[in-house]
């Protein structure tokens, strides 16, 4: 990557793409923004302005929407890595889900471009507690899933945002594939006990059924893809496949992943789980 060029972030305003923003921008790295808010304007949906937001740039973080796991995002992402190969963009990172057929497919497709690349693969991200959709439970005190104890190595984006980092200004990452978790299994209600500590307020965990979450999730109004999302993650994913901790990022950074407890007290502080 050269110094002058910008770096592509695609969902350069979602949870790791600003971080990673904040942290080239710091550097003097120019960044340019991939998302329908961005200029040019990005969007998944619309592949006609792929192209005029991959000019001139010197590398790409692809970072897909609404989800990787999503049927068809593997296609997407790699229509997308082709015609980034095909106008002399090679160096991408993509910030892949673990355990996901969808998103392994994705991967393949990343690398079977052309690209010179470097895959994130990660866990469970711990900000979907206070920058997704947990938030609101969490506030009125009640968090009711489909899930029981199976185990979670919860990673925080600042991580996610530190390795991409250094995968896109340090050599000897292309070609890698980094498997990033925490440093600890929980299973959500130990997540949602560490958050309910850390707040000082009294914050319930419920395990209910998948019938009562679709319902749920209906009286919600979420998109029915976001519906769809969230039924496959609980269902498929969350069965203990990925009971496991990795040394992703202890490989790229060189020193230990985040505590969740660490991410629970820094968030509590900010007040955003005080109702
Ligand atoms: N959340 C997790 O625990 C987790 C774990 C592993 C992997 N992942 C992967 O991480 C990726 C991001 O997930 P996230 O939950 O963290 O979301 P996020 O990055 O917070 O998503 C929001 C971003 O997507 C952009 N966006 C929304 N619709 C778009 C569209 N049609 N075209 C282009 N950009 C669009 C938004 O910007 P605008 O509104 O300006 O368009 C924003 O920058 C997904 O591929 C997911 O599979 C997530």
């Amino acid at each position: 990557m050269t110094n002058t060029k910008p770096v592509l972030i695609l969902g350069g305003t979602g949870k790791t793409g600003r971080r990673l923003a904040e942290r080239l921008t710091s550097q003097g790295i120019p960044v340019r923004i991939g998302s329908r808010s961005g200029s040019p304007r990005f969007d998944w949906e619309v592949p006609a302005t792929w192209e005029p937001a991959m000019q001139g740039v010197g590398a790409v973080y692809i970072s897909y929407y609404p989800d990787i796991a999503v049927p068809g995002a593997a296609e997407t992402v790699g229509a997308f890595a082709r015609l980034a190969v095909a106008n002399g963009v090679t160096r991408m990172v993509l910030l892949s889900g673990r355990g996901e057929t969808e998103a392994q497919r994705a991967e393949e497709m990343v690398k079977a471009s052309g690209a010179d690349w470097t895959i994130l693969r990660c866990a469970w991200f711990s900000q979907n507690f206070s920058e997704g959709f947990l938030v609101e439970s969490l506030r009125q005190g009640e968090v009711a899933l489909p899930v029981g104890p199976v185990g979670e190595p919860f990673v925080d984006v600042d991580d996610i945002a530190d390795a991409s980092f250094v995968a896109l200004t340090e050599p000897g990452h292309v070609g890698q594939l980094y498997e990033l978790t925490g440093p600890r299994l929980l299973s959500f209600a130990d997540a949602v006990a560490e958050i309910a500590k850390a707040t000082g307020r009294g914050i319930r965990y419920i395990k209910i059924s998948h019938d009562e979450f679709t319902a749920a999730t209906a009286a919600y109004e979420l998109p029915p893809e976001i519906a769809w999302l969230l039924n496959e993650l609980f269902t498929e994913v969350l069965d203990g496949r990925n009971e496991t901790l990795t040394d992703g990022v202890q490989r790229v950074l060189g020193r230990a992943p985040k505590d969740f407890s660490a991410y629970a007290n820094e968030t509590a502080a900010t007040g955003i789980w005080s109702n």
